[in-house]
């Protein structure tokens, strides 16, 4: 800790303090890749897979010949990868075997409010004795939803997924200590499939690649490193910090492994990428590209009506990419790295792919790729205004939204599900605004329309500093009491979050 307070040169590209490792760091490219184990149902019925997920504290070997403790859903990090059918009910069940309260959030999940993972709607421990002794009563006092399977120590989500083919991802979401709980690694990844993807017959099977980037620091002992202070002290009066601006770690994991290589046919992929680092944004381009161009064929709320080609592509933390790479264009033997220019030094590299000899005739993206329809500010039948702002900057007061801190009780919005509303997002900093429940569309960004990557369904826009962006969102789905909130997920827990209910 100890580093200062600044929002210099790492705030033009992500809002943060860099934390160094504390150890030697493996040479890039060395490692090989490696995917999350898919998760197996525990039974299925007719229209339901129930899965069981324990949260523990565990042992991972990520750098090489080092012991790392993590906290690992099924004591893995990242997670287990669960698959799920559209319409088909997905019931998950957590048992806490971690020393402090959790909640467990499906990113993207069309969930009702009991399930998804309200930040005060604990997960409590098996092991009630460590959070007596250790936990702030006034968490734990602040009434959280008892609905459902929850018993001490066990929390079952129901997540009817009624929702498009997409790139999905769980992870914490304890009010206050989401940054902390995900570092330590409480994230994993979950995919929707449905029959209009299927009919596209993308590359899949051991063409589909995840990539889930995070960046992360290591301690001398090897443990993830993450400065001690924590969204609760900042709440504190007289309690300031050093890291309010965003933690970013120096070393770039993908799946969980320190910039990998992955050995490849001479064929096309899909690219399954998400930005799941804590709020590090990266700017992805492959080197080199001999057509110069990515394929996006999806986003956060899965495909794009139309393939849109990229030089390169702007991924915020909690955002995810759906690309097509055809591996054939390259000759057998030749390197491809996935860079990111915004970062400097190691951070500018994510991963390698090393191409193998040509397999099969490549895969041609079909110019159509899906029905999704676009929404216009005309359809609104309202426009809200919310701010995303620092609170006193000098006293490091944390983030706001609307000059408010996060509080359970706080409404800030109330819309009629069914409904389209336009809400307009002005920001000082970068902040990554995410909402629960609905996905939207961008509008326009300043007095230009959308951005070159805000096409498709979002669920979480890469709003920049000084800047102002109008969204359309379709509230559809379950009434409730839901939040959003800044992904940056330091700025999230100093209280820059706030709940709207749907009626
Ligand atoms: Cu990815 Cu409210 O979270
Ligand atoms: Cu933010």
């Amino acid at each position: 800790v100890g580093i200062p307070f600044s929002l210099g040169a790492a705030g033009l590209t992500s809002t943060g303090n860099l934390l160094r490792s504390r150890l030697p760091l493996p040479q890039p490219f060395t490692m090989p890749f490696q995917t999350p184990p898919v998760l197996k149902p525990v039974r299925s019925d007719a229209d339901t897979d129930y899965y069981e997920i324990t949260q523990t504290a565990a042992t991972a070997s990520i750098l090489p010949g080092v012991k790392t403790a993590i906290w690992g859903y099924n004591g893995i990090f990242p997670g287990p990868t669960i698959v799920s059918r559209r319409a088909r009910t997905t019931v998950v069940r957590h048992t806490n075997h971690l020393p402090v309260p959790t909640v467990a959030h499906l990113h993207g999940g069309r969930t009702p409010p009991d399930s998804d993972g309200y930040p005060i709607d604990f997960v409590y421990p098996v092991d009630r004795s460590y959070v007596n002794q250790h936990m702030n009563m006034e968490h734990m006092n602040m009434g959280g939803s008892m609905v459902g399977d929850t018993t001490e120590g066990h929390r079952s989500y129901t997540y009817p997924l009624d929702q498009r083919a997409a790139m999905l991802w769980y992870h914490d979401h304890r009010m206050d200590f989401t940054g902390p709980s995900v570092w330590r690694g409480l994230a994993g990844l979950h995919f929707v499939r449905d029959d209009e993807e299927d009919a596209l017959g993308l590359p899949s099977g051991p063409r589909e690649l995840p990539v889930m980037i995070t960046d992360r620091s290591f301690a001398a002992d090897g443990s993830l490193s993450y400065p001690s202070i924590d969204g609760s002290l900042m709440r504190t009066p007289g309690v300031t910090g050093s890291f309010v601006a965003g933690v970013l770690g120096d070393v770039m994991l993908v799946n969980g492994t320190p910039w990998p290589v992955a050995r490849v046919d001479g064929a096309t992929y899909r690219l399954r990428i998400i930005n799941a680092c804590n709020a590090r944004r990266l700017d992805l381009r492959l080197d080199p590209q001999p057509d110069g161009l990515l394929t996006q064929i999806g986003t956060d709320g899965g495909l794009l009506a139309a393939p849109i080609r990229h030089e390169h592509v702007e991924l915020a933390p909690a955002q995810r990419l759906d690309v097509i790479i055809d591996f054939s264009n390259y000759k057998p033997g030749t390197a491809v790295t996935l860079l990111n220019d915004f970062g400097d030094g190691n951070m500018s590299q994510v991963m390698r792919f090393i191409v193998g000899e040509k397999a099969d005739e490549p895969f041609t993206v079909p110019d159509k790729l899906s029905t999704a329809e676009s929404l216009t500010a005309a359809q609104a039948v309202t426009t809200r205004t919310f701010r995303f702002q620092s609170g006193d900057v000098s006293h490091m007061k944390g983030w706001l939204i609307d000059g408010r801190p996060f509080s359970p009780n706080d409404i800030a919005a109330a819309p009629k599900l069914g409904t389209v509303e336009v809400w307009r997002l002005i920001a000082d900093f970068h902040h990554p605004v995410h909402l629960h429940l609905s996905p939207f569309q961008v509008l326009s960004r300043g007095i230009g329309g959308p951005g070159a990557f805000d096409a498709g369904w979002k669920d979480t826009i890469d709003l920049r500093a000084s800047e102002e962006a109008a969204i359309a969102i379709r509230f559809d789905g379950y009434p409730g009491k839901y939040v959003f909130h800044c992904h940056n997920l330091e700025h999230e827990d100093m209280a820059m979050m706030a709940n709207f209910t749907t009626r």
